[in-house]
């Protein structure tokens, strides 16, 4: 491939990413088999995953979709706002939410307190890049993709202000 002044190196590759996501498909599937799980995607960054994800899922399922705010350039601002909420109640779903990176937590930390007192009848977190280095609040997501060291990723969903998301693969962003 080209040199891409954007980028510092490629990370994890378009066919890592399939086969790592197929296997978490299979696992969710396992697992969940039976309780019609309610699948929802964090917009922006998580809906490529989401979506490949979801077609790895072999068991009947529900969608929807939550958008967050926190971060500006590489940088997290801290504050989250939630832009736009479900549209389905989760009182008594099994709900995953599928998020693209947990890096310090506050989004993910955010959301699970925003759904406590809805009703689910369990919560679990399924991100396909854990940066647990870099964690300020306690949030355990249950199923991992890839675990990364504290470096700013792009591509595959991810951005640097609003760029790269469609890149197909994940890798360094060169600053
Ligand atoms: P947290 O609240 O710090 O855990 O960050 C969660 C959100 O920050 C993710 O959903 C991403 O949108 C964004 N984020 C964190 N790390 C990166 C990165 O390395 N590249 C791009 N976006 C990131």
């Amino acid at each position: 491939m080209a040199e891409q002044p954007f980028l510092e190196r490629i990370l994890i590759s378009q066919e890592q990413i399939k086969q790592r996501v197929a296997e978490l498909g299979r696992e969710i599937s396992t697992d969940y088999k039976g309780k019609k799980p309610l699948f929802v995607g964090i917009l922006r960054g998580g809906i490529i995953f989401y979506a490949d994800l979801l077609r790895e899922i072999s068991i009947d399922c529900n969608m929807d979709f939550m958008s967050l705010s926190s971060y500006a350039g590489t940088k997290s601002t801290g504050e989250v706002r939630t832009m736009l909420d479900l549209r389905e109640s989760i009182k008594g779903r099994h709900v995953v939410i599928v998020e693209d990176i947990v890096d310090t937590g506050l989004t993910l930390d955010y959301l699970m307190k925003s759904l406590a007192d809805r009703g689910a009848a369990s919560i679990e977190i399924c991100c396909l890049l854990d940066k647990p280095c870099n964690r300020k609040v306690d949030v355990s997501p249950k199923y991992v993709g890839f675990t990364i060291e504290n470096e700013f990723v792009i591509g595959y969903g991810l951005d640097y202000n609003e760029l790269y998301r469609n890149l197909p693969y994940i890798g360094v962003f060169k600053k």
